[in-house]
């Protein structure tokens, strides 16, 4: 059982996220990307898990967000691999790590009265920056 408390977390306007590309999200410091698909959005790790290419602007289809640098594709909904990138085409047991299909971490969120909110890890959710 875990010990860490979390709180949920205000974020912004539902209208704000629009759908078709992952918007920069910054919560005390750490990059995350917002995405929407119809009314779910998603609070995801802010860089792709293939290598580390940052997602923010990244196209969304059919709630599949695409990475912009070697299309590795993930559904938003719960950041599972849709599609995992055969790029770069080295050889080498080096990059093994990069074969590895790994899902983009996703935090909870709801939507309440038109506002979306994350559940975020804190006793003080008064005391959590978001920037967006
Ligand atoms: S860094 Fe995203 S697919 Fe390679």
């Amino acid at each position: 059982m875990s010990d860490i408390n979390k709180a949920w977390v205000r974020l912004c306007p539902l209208d704000r996220v629009s759908s078709g590309k992952a918007l920069n999200l910054n919560i005390n410091g750490q990059r995350l990307i917002i995405a929407r698909c119809g009314d779910n959005i998603s609070v995801m790790q802010g860089f792709c898990t293939h290598m580390l290419y940052p997602l923010a602007g990244a196209r969304i289809q059919d709630c599949v967000l695409t990475c912009g640098l070697h299309h590795s594709k993930f559904d938003i909904r719960d950041g599972s691999v849709v599609e995992w990138s055969t790029l770069p085409g080295l050889a080498g047991n080096t990059l093994e790590a990069v074969r590895e299909q790994k899902i983009l971490r996703t935090f909870e969120t709801r939507v309440d009265d038109g506002t979306v909110y994350v559940l975020w890890p804190t006793d003080d959710p008064n005391s959590v920056r978001v920037r967006l």
